[in-house]
């Protein structure tokens, strides 16, 4: 097995991340709102958007939070902040700061929510990331964020990579180490969290069909959703030192697989994530 993090997120994979911002918010829009949902953001509120990239979902919560509230996102990554900082409209009360969310000084006591749309799966030691974290709320304050649920219940992921397994067998993944799927197990997440000393803790499944690619026509949106694949997410990280021929004949098959799929102009497929929420104890 490979000890070798699965991201780097100053290097290869901000890059990826940077150059499919359109299609991976249009992927993860619902997952987003969900979790938006939950969080329950109120005029006034202060927030930490944790590894909050180009600051998609910041931007939707300093709507909700009103000029009273604020914004603090932070991400690891100086591209994704930059781009962030940069897209920031004129007045919000957001603010950007690239750091790691796991050791970086974070005001004590000061935050009425800590919120994330996919940013907390890629901490080395995740009981002591949120146990950072939990100490910047307030008594009482809350935690929400959406999370992958295992890749073998992500058909988005499951599908491409059944249809290259004849001919590239990835190293097999631990399914505990910092990555996109971390979290799958609701168990763990669970102990996780309650190990970094939050309570109320509610972890629920949120299933939704996703968005993979857009096209104008049908055939457009299939070759959109491979190009996707073939650029982020487990596919490409898989067929990244493959030679040419064994892209192609993957390229094929993940298309195949695509074409299977419903869809006119976008490829539906099916994506599992959950939503936990869980609350900071009263003093
Ligand atoms: C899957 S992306 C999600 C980005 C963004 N929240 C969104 O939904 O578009 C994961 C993000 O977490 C950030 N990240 C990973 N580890 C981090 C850490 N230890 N501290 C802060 N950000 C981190 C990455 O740089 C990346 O921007």
């Amino acid at each position: 097995m490979s000890d070798a993090p699965t991201h780097d997120w100053n290097g290869d994979s901000a890059d990826r991340w940077a150059a499919n911002l359109a299609r991976l918010d249009l992927m993860l829009e619902d997952f987003g709102n969900a979790a938006i949902a939950a969080a329950d953001a109120q005029p006034g509120n202060h927030i930490l958007d944790i590894g909050c990239g180009s600051g998609t979902s910041t931007f939707v919560l300093a709507k909700q939070v009103g000029p009273g509230g604020h914004i603090l996102g932070v991400d690891i990554s100086a591209q994704l902040v930059g781009i962030a900082r940069a897209a920031a409209p004129v007045g919000a009360p957001v603010e950007f700061r690239c750091a790691d969310a796991a050791t970086a000084p974070l005001p004590a006591g000061s935050i009425d929510l800590l919120f994330s749309r996919f940013g907390v799966m890629f901490f080395d030691d995740p009981v002591a990331a949120f146990g950072h974290m939990r100490r910047a709320l307030k008594p009482g304050g809350r935690l929400a964020f959406v999370c992958w649920r295992g890749a073998q219940e992500n058909d988005w992921v499951r599908l491409p990579m059944a249809a290259i397994r004849d001919f590239v067998r990835p190293v097999p993944a631990d399914p505990e180490a910092p990555g996109p799927f971390a979290f799958g197990d609701r168990d763990r997440l669970t102990s996780i969290l309650a190990n970094a000393g939050f309570t109320d803790i509610d972890i629920a499944p949120f299933d939704t069909t996703i968005s993979y690619g857009r096209g104008a026509t049908r055939e457009a949106a299939i070759d959109d959703a491979l190009d996707m694949a073939f650029q982020v997410g487990p596919l490409a990280r898989a067929l990244a030192d493959q030679p040419d021929d064994i892209r192609n004949r993957a390229a094929a098959a993940v298309r195949a697989a695509f074409a299977g799929q419903p869809g006119d102009t976008s490829v539906l497929i099916d994506g599992a994530a959950w939503v936990a929420v869980a609350r900071n104890p009263a003093a």
